[in-house]
């Protein structure tokens, strides 16, 4: 393994949803996934998130864990509705204490916490007002950072607003995979400026309480099936959509040509004066999420004038997702090209895969198609560095097996190993293997 520098950050992370469970406790409001979950045929096997690995009362025991592991920064996210259980109002304190307990004890180890404050859950009450169908949630939104800034911000050096704006337009609004399920396919494109709106508020609400920004979005760079025309301008229409859309207007203050998609003017729909400037004010860094390359053919006729094609000819991981080391690689370095002097320093914010996890008899689950997985994309990140990509840290994810969204309890992600009847958590051989990659490159 290459060496990286020493001040590099090396991590995890987690999002609220996928762990905490207790959707009840202390004056939770409903989110849109409470609701979605219920929603018949949406989760695989029925599964809900109502436990989930039960991190909102096992959270020491977790914490323990990440000090084990050895982590410089743990990403974790706030739930919006157990600190504005109606999305809007004054604070519910058992919620902000909830969090405040937790940043204070990953301070105590010396792990710097890397809070998110929207990883989809948003109150179902503002989903019923038009969730990101509506402008009005994007100040919801910056009023909930306003909240939370007041108690944590001078504690917490960098913040992420958002994660993965791309995947809640595209899923939770174009496609119905994900809450709140709504299946408006191109219809859904105001929710995209209205969460970057949300992004520009509340980065500015951050700022004004000392803190740092970035925001996380998933990348992949996006292949053509074919050398041939159609396939390369498809691939270009995909190359707007999943990375230009929702990083153009952060870094260069201007949507990218939506032509492709049959929309003249570069507005996905509702910019209004002055909205630009807020969106691109700079950013502390950007979040990067990968987890594999996209390929795409061409499919006329079609609103998407896209489909997506398998990749073949490379392992894949359980869920089905090809294994493309060198995909982050030309990600990074595609992003320095396009970019250049506008692209702030980058963490990874998440990478992983899932894997057919089983104990054995003795209990111990040896899970090296993950350590394959991790060793090769951390490669790939130094590969990155040495092209001249400004690289500051890594997260794994995830620390602990979860609820992954509409897969429920069906892919596991962790670092550890979670028995969901008895929450008894197990350290696999990954997370023997990341602490010990932490532990030599601190040296
Ligand atoms: C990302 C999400 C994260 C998790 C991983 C597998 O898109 O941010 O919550 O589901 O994928």
């Amino acid at each position: 393994m290459p060496g990286f520098p020493d001040n590099f950050a090396w991590g995890v992370a987690t999002s609220a949803y996928q762990i905490e469970g207790a959707v009840a406790a202390d004056g939770r409001g409903e989110s849109i996934w409470d609701t979605f979950c219920r929603r018949p045929g949406a989760i695989r096997g029925g599964q809900t998130a109502d436990v989930a690995a039960d991190h909102y009362h096992r959270w020491p025991e977790d914490i323990d864990l990440l000090a084990e592991l050895g982590v410089s920064v743990y990403r974790f996210s706030i739930a919006w509705p157990r600190v504005q259980p109606q999305g809007r109002g004054r604070a519910n304190p058992p919620g902000l204490d909830f969090y405040e307990r937790l940043t204070d004890a990953l301070l105590a180890r010396q792990i710097t916490p890397m809070p998110t404050l929207y990883h989809w859950d948003l109150p179902q009450p503002l989903e019923d007002a038009g969730g990101w169908l509506s402008r009005q949630t994007a100040q919801r939104f910056a009023d909930y950072a306003g909240l939370v800034a007041d108690r944590l911000a001078d504690r917490i050096p960098l913040w992420i607003t958002l994660n993965e704006p791309f995947v809640v337009t595209a899923y939770a609004y174009a496609l119905g995979f994900h809450a709140p399920g709504h299946e408006l396919m191109l219809a859904a494109l105001p929710t995209a400026h209205h969460q970057l709106l949300g992004h520009g508020l509340a980065a500015a609400a951050l700022r004004a309480a000392g803190a740092r920004v970035a925001i996380t979005n998933n990348y992949a760079p996006v292949w053509p099936a074919t050398d041939g025309a159609a396939d390369v301008a498809a691939a270009h229409a995909c190359d707007t959509l999943q990375n230009r859309l929702f990083t153009d207007p952060l870094l260069l203050g201007r949507y990218p040509d939506l032509s492709a998609f049959g929309i003249g003017d570069a507005d996905p729909g509702g910019v209004v004066d002055g909205d630009l400037e807020i969106i691109s004010a700079p950013l502390d860094a950007l979040g990067v999420n990968y987890y594999n390359p996209t390929r795409v053919s061409a499919l006329p006729g079609s609103p998407l004038p896209f489909q997506l094609e398998p990749i073949p000819g490379y392992p894949v991981t359980a869920f089905g997702w090809p294994v493309v080391p060198a995909g982050l690689t030309e990600l990074l370095t595609q992003f320095r090209d396009r970019y250049g002097e506008s692209l702030p320093p980058v963490y990874i914010t998440e990478n992983g895969c899932s894997a057919a996890d089983e104990p054995s008899a003795d209990g111990a689950v040896d899970d090296q198609p993950r350590i394959r997985y991790l060793d090769g994309h951390i490669r790939a990140v130094a590969q990155a560095m040495t092209a001249g990509v400004d690289v500051r840290g890594y997260l794994v994810w995830t620390l602990m097996d979860n609820f992954e969204w509409s897969e429920g309890y069906h892919q596991r992600f962790g670092l550890v190993y979670v028995d969901f009847a008895t929450q008894q958590r197990t350290p696999k051989a990954s997370f023997r293997w990341y602490r010990e990659l932490i532990a030599a490159q601190r040296g």
